[in-house]
């Protein structure tokens, strides 16, 4: 099947600007004026915007937690982010007893009923002579990407004798390591005293786990970084001193990048003091609105590479449940720590958000131009994680992963449009101007205004090589 895309205007990371896009089979062919085929079918985006298809570098679908597990799974995460323009996922492996492939085996029958493209990372929360020796063996299975924690002690933290080895095997086989960057060795104390004083709500997972404890890990991580000569990844980003920590490495050269999500830009700590504040529960939590300008400036300067989301919804009221694709569900949820913060899953929703509320919010409110808004969420996240030019851009020979945007289009965001599978969003009656129109997955529509035309298990497992250091 060809498509032949007519009139639209192509958004890059580096430019903006006028053509037709010709995609035969899977992959883009041409791209130019005036292009012709005979048998194409023709697809007019006059007045149109056209973005290569998002590239997501966080989520966590499936994901055992507390009990329960993450709300979204393979299927119903990425059909949520496909209908928000992303075309592909980079999900994180729990690393098992059993070793790395067996871990592995588990993450990919998960993902047997994907409906976009995936790759994962491996979460390193163990660390031996017999695992260190195993990692070559990830970059094998296409995996090159290493989550390590300076948080949760006892349960996913490596020691940083432990993340320091990690990040010279990674550096010795093109693998990048990614960091949690939090205080683990604080927030232990702070979570007992806060309980044993009868804290129990919300706002107090937030005040457990203070700001400064992910600002000097940051740096930490980024000092760990230059003295094992190696690459590191900040994930999700969510205090301003951390972007200050980061500029202050990067300027000395160190090869250090940093990712923020939807979440850490918009919201802070008062949201969790509201009566529905566990919506709001995640880890690292949500900071003040100078955390968040600092962090839109980082994204501006170039100090940010990326906009992830760290997607890991659960229900607010699990025992209520959805409709669902005409089927009702629930799924235990935030109401698990109704009397106790420490027993509410940690998580969000926003794998489908990302794209609409950051061209509005992001593009629309000049915090951020068009090209940066796809250099943060489509091109850099594929550079850096070795996807490019595969993904992540318009050039012919990438994956006709093509999003067709309808610029003027203006709706009531929420649940009615996000198509998570959970009770509620955190965008919730948000003016949304600008929406995806029609998503292509390699060259197939998926979406088409508000019809699903995807499928479960038509998403492919992207092997990935050594990326980019930006
Ligand atoms: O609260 C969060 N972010 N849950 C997912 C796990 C993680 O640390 O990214
Ligand atoms: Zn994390
Ligand atoms: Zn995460």
């Amino acid at each position: 099947m060809n498509t032949l895309i007519k009139n639209g205007t192509l958004i890059t990371a580096s430019e903006t600007f006028e053509a037709d896009i010709l995609i035969e089979g899977e992959t883009i062919s041409q791209i130019g004026k005036n292009l012709r085929h005979p048998s194409a079918q023709v697809v007019d985006a006059s007045g149109k915007f056209i973005t290569p298809g998002g590239v997501d570098p966080h989520t966590h679908f499936d994901l055992p937690m507390f009990g329960t597990a993450s709300s979204d799974d393979h299927y119903t995460g990425h059909k949520a982010a496909a209908f928000g323009g992303t075309t592909t996922v980079m999900d994180f492996v729990v690393q098992e007893p059993q070793g790395f492939k067996h871990s592995v085996d588990l993450w990919m029958q998960k993902a047997q009923k994907a409906a976009i493209d995936y790759s994962f990372h491996m979460n390193l929360t163990k660390l031996d002579d017999g695992l260190a020796r195993d990692i070559p063996s990830l970059a094998d299975m296409g995996i090159t990407t290493l989550k390590v924690f300076t948080a949760y002690n006892g349960r996913l933290r490596l020691d940083d004798g432990g993340i320091f080895r990690a990040m010279r095997i990674a550096r010795d086989n093109g693998m990048l390591v990614m960091a949690h960057c939090e205080n683990g060795d604080v927030i232990e104390p702070l979570i007992a005293e806060a309980l044993a004083a009868g804290h129990t709500s919300p706002e107090w997972h937030a005040r457990t786990r203070p700001a400064w404890g992910a600002v000097e890990s940051t740096l930490r991580l980024a000092a760990m970084a230059e003295q094992a000569d190696a690459p590191v990844y900040i994930v999700h980003m969510n205090a301003g001193g951390e972007a200050d920590m980061l500029k202050y490495a990067r300027e000395r050269g160190v090869k250090a990048m940093g990712e923020t999500c939807p979440q850490y830009l918009f919201f802070t700590v008062d949201h969790l003091r509201r009566p529905d504040g566990a919506k709001w529960i995640c880890s690292p939590p949500m900071r003040t609105e100078k955390d968040n300008a600092r962090l839109w400036e980082g994204l501006h300067d170039g100090t940010l590479q990326t906009i992830g989301t760290d997607h890991c919804p659960f229900f607010l009221d699990g025992t209520k449940p959805i409709v669902y694709e005409g089927k009702e569900i629930a799924i235990a949820g935030k109401e698990l720590g109704k009397d106790d913060f420490t027993k509410i899953p940690n998580g969000l929703p926003a794998v489908g958000d990302r794209l609409p509320i950051l061209w509005t919010y992001g593009v629309r409110a000049g915090r951020i131009t068009a090209n940066q808004f796809v250099a943060l969420t489509a091109t850099n996240p594929a550079k850096i994680f070795g996807l490019y030019p595969r993904k992540g851009a318009l050039v012919p020979g990438a994956d006709a992963d093509v999003v067709i945007w309808d610029a003027e289009k203006k709706v009531k965001y929420g649940t009615a449009y996000s198509h998570h599978r959970t009770d509620y969003n955190l965008f919730e009656g948000w003016e949304v101007v600008g929406m995806p129109d029609k998503v292509f997955l390699r060259g197939k529509l998926i979406v088409d205004g508000n019809d699903w035309r995807g499928a479960a298990g038509q998403g492919q497992f992207l092997k990935r090589g050594a990326g980019e250091i930006l």
